[in-house]
């Protein structure tokens, strides 16, 4: 193949340029202390200690919302929604967890929505809207909590494609909308993109579940060199949901197939390696394109790996957004932006390329990507909390007062979701 200049000088420059890397690596085991800090941005709040900023009330509900689920399938426990499970049981014996009701800033009632899987292991949302709505009937009767706010005081764990809207179709999630009944609460989702009917204000946005111990297991030694420069494993085209293309990702990843497949510095392909993850390690820019969702296990596992994120979904909300600066370790390019990749990931300049390295390096940021099993201080569980307590005191308006008239509609919504469940 016959190299022009300029790509042969990147190939070059790489090699110099993971032998300075390798150096930055090694410098992780020490990183707690020598990691960059980001003075004076959110990135400092990720190292809160939630204990004693809040209280949350636990609703204890008949095993068939939860426990009974996983029973049925344990594949939910690994999937990537599986964040709504060990939150439950993080919350069951967290310090923040209180048992008397009065006393509580939250309310979390814990329903497994996400837990239906078709034979191959694809989670369907469609029974969702009947199981929350059943649940929130159960709450609202049984305790006086939820009348009092209409669940503004209330959170939910809604992993799904596209959060409470429960569809994985974009175009049939947003004509449904965020489920009526959890409309004055807050939600806790994956989903995140501004500007959409399935994000609210006030909605954290969290990382996608990816199993920390699998992860842990695929360490590579901290001092070896980023030689790969761009790395992708993954789909560009969904032949069987979107045979005349187009839909799938807008686009962005078949134009990054049929962009750079023969480029020699992006390192694509559709078939996933046993390596993939220490492949993650060994790569400076790790693409995270948008699929049928803007989001995608990408990002953590990115992070996790030290890979820069390159991320292409316009209008992106990412994870803890509000105590994460993206902006500076991540690179984003626009979707239409996609033809220019090469141009744009190969005209940063490397002092900017080793502080973003130096900024994922710090443990902090890593921590904050993962639901380990326990639980360890500053990881995704108190990443949530501390979004909750950030959120407290509740204003005046969350709680109806005497004699107003209700803002919830027990009866809108599809008739399909108003059968019980
Ligand atoms: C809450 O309000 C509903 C009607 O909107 C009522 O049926 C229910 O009994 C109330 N719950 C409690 C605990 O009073
Ligand atoms: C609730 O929604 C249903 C269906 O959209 C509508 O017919 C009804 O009038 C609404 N009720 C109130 C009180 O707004």
């Amino acid at each position: 193949m016959a190299l022009k200049w300029e790509k042969r000088c990147w190939i070059f420059f790489l090699l110099l340029l993971s032998s300075c890397l390798s150096v930055t690596g090694a410098s992780e085991v020490e990183g707690r202390r020598r990691a960059e800090r980001i003075s004076g941005s959110a990135g400092d709040v990720l190292e809160d200690n939630p204990v004693g900023r809040l209280k949350v009330f636990v609703y204890d509900l008949p095993s068939k919302y939860n426990k009974k689920l996983v029973e049925k399938d344990p594949r939910c426990l690994t999937h990537m929604f599986a964040a709504e499970i060990f939150m439950h049981r993080f919350l069951i014996s967290s310090p923040v967890r209180t048992l008397d009701p009065e006393e509580a800033d939250w309310f979390y009632t814990p329903v497994y929505a996400t837990c239906d899987l078709t034979p191959n292991g694809l989670p369907l949302p469609f029974k969702s809207p009947r199981m929350m709505r059943s649940a929130i009937q159960l709450i609202s009767s049984k305790w006086p909590y939820w009348n009092r706010s209409e669940g503004a005081d209330h959170f939910f764990v809604v992993p799904h494609d596209f959060g409470a809207c429960f569809h994985y179709q974009e175009a049939k999630a947003i004509e449904r909308g965020i489920l009526p009944l959890l409309q004055r609460s807050t939600l806790v989702q994956t989903f995140g993109q501004m500007n959409h009917v399935c994000l609210k204000d006030g909605s954290i946005t969290i990382p996608p579940y990816a199993p920390p111990q699998k992860m842990h297991a695929h360490l590579v030694p901290p001092e070896t060199p980023r030689s790969i420069f761009v790395y992708f494993r993954g789909l560009f085209y969904d032949d069987n949901n979107d045979p005349q293309g187009g839909y799938y990702a807008r686009g962005a990843r078949a134009s990054v197939w049929e962009n750079f497949r023969n480029n020699p510095l992006f390192d694509i392909s559709s078939e996933h390696p046993i390596t993939y993850y220490e492949d993650m390690q060994r790569s400076i820019f790790c693409l995270c394109p948008l699929g049928w969702a803007p989001w995608s296990p990408r990002l953590v596992e990115a992070v996790v790996f030290g890979c820069i994120p390159v991320i292409i979904a316009d209008e992106i909300v990412l994870p803890f957004s509000d105590a994460i600066p993206w902006e500076e370790i991540g690179v984003f390019v626009l979707e239409e932006d996609v033809a220019k990749l090469d141009q744009i990931l190969t005209s940063i300049p490397i002092e900017v390329i080793l502080r973003k390295q130096r900024l994922l390096a710090n443990p902090s940021m890593k921590q904050a990507m993962l639901f380990p099993q326990p639980a360890q201080p500053g990881d995704a569980f108190h990443q949530i909390l501390n979004g909750l307590a950030r959120k407290l005191p509740h204003s005046d308006n969350v709680y109806l007062r005497d004699g107003e008239r209700k803002k919830l509609n027990w009866t809108s919504g599809p008739a399909g979701d108003l059968k019980p469940w």
